[in-house]
């Protein structure tokens, strides 16, 4: 049984992840705000083998809950950084607001739960930041992502950085830049577009790359899409 934590669980991507890691047999902790959406989750859990944080990750005060729900955990195998606010708006219309929700949700809470977990990582344990297309280098670019985008590179860097800072010890850490998956995410910033892929197919290769890829990546960007070069 491994030890995993995901945030951003409560839909899309996430909560199809936190499905298959139980149907494992895996231990699992959720975050998110909604919480009625994660306690659905625990339909799928055995006694014993899920809990859930209804906690809002901008702030940093509630992020320190996650260090006490996971006391009793010997260390963590897999944190999915998972959470994540794309907004599309045009460059003009961005406000202070915008750039501080979603470059708190997609840059410094990852930053900070790093950091706040250090002492239950071992080396054989693996931080997957989930991140897009948009944030590697020589992609094609989408008009109405600069916030999105530049916030999830920033990440994307962070991880290139751990890896190297923390390379002794670890955890290992990666990043895995999607591409468009069919979610409420998508449906919300790009309505009526079509993804090739579902939350379900995405989270089966996340789920292998979290409990596997720690063996051969450490501050690698691996990207998964089949929508955009
Ligand atoms: N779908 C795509 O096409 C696509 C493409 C590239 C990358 N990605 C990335 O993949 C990840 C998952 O995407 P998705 O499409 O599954 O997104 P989603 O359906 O919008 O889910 C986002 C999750 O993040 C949580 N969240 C957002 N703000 C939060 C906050 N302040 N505190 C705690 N939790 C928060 C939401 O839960 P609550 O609202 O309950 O808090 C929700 O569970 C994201 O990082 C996204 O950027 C998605």
């Amino acid at each position: 049984m491994k030890n995993i934590i995901i945030t951003g669980a409560s839909r899309g991507i996430g909560y199809e992840l936190a499905k298959q890691h139980l149907a494992l047999g895996n231990r699992v902790l959720t975050i998110s705000r909604n919480v009625e959406k994660l306690k659905e989750l625990a339909a799928f859990a055995k006694e014993g083998q899920y809990d859930f944080l209804g906690i809002d990750l901008t702030d940093f005060n509630q992020i320190d809950a996650v260090l006490k729900a996971i006391d009793s955990w010997d260390q963590i195998d897999v944190l999915y950084n998972n959470a994540g606010l794309c907004i599309n708006k045009s460059f003009e219309d961005i406000t202070e607001e915008d750039l501080l929700r979603s470059w708190k949700i997609n840059f410094m809470a990852p930053y900070r739960l790093i950091q706040l977990l250090m002492p239950k990582f071992k080396s054989c344990s693996h931080v997957v930041n989930v991140s897009t297309m948009g944030a590697v280098q020589g992609s094609v670019k989408f008009p109405g992502l600069s916030v999105y985008s530049s916030s999830k590179s920033a990440t994307v860097n962070l991880t290139e950085l751990l890896a190297e800072e923390l390379k002794d010890h670890g955890p290992r850490i990666n990043a895995v830049a999607l591409g468009a998956v069919q979610t409420e995410m998508l449906d919300e910033a790009f309505p009526g577009y079509i993804a090739p892929t579902q939350p379900d197919e995405m989270a089966e290769y996340l789920v292998d790359f979290g409990l596997n890829g720690w063996k051969y990546f450490n501050g690698k960007i691996q990207q998964a899409s089949i929508s955009t070069p």
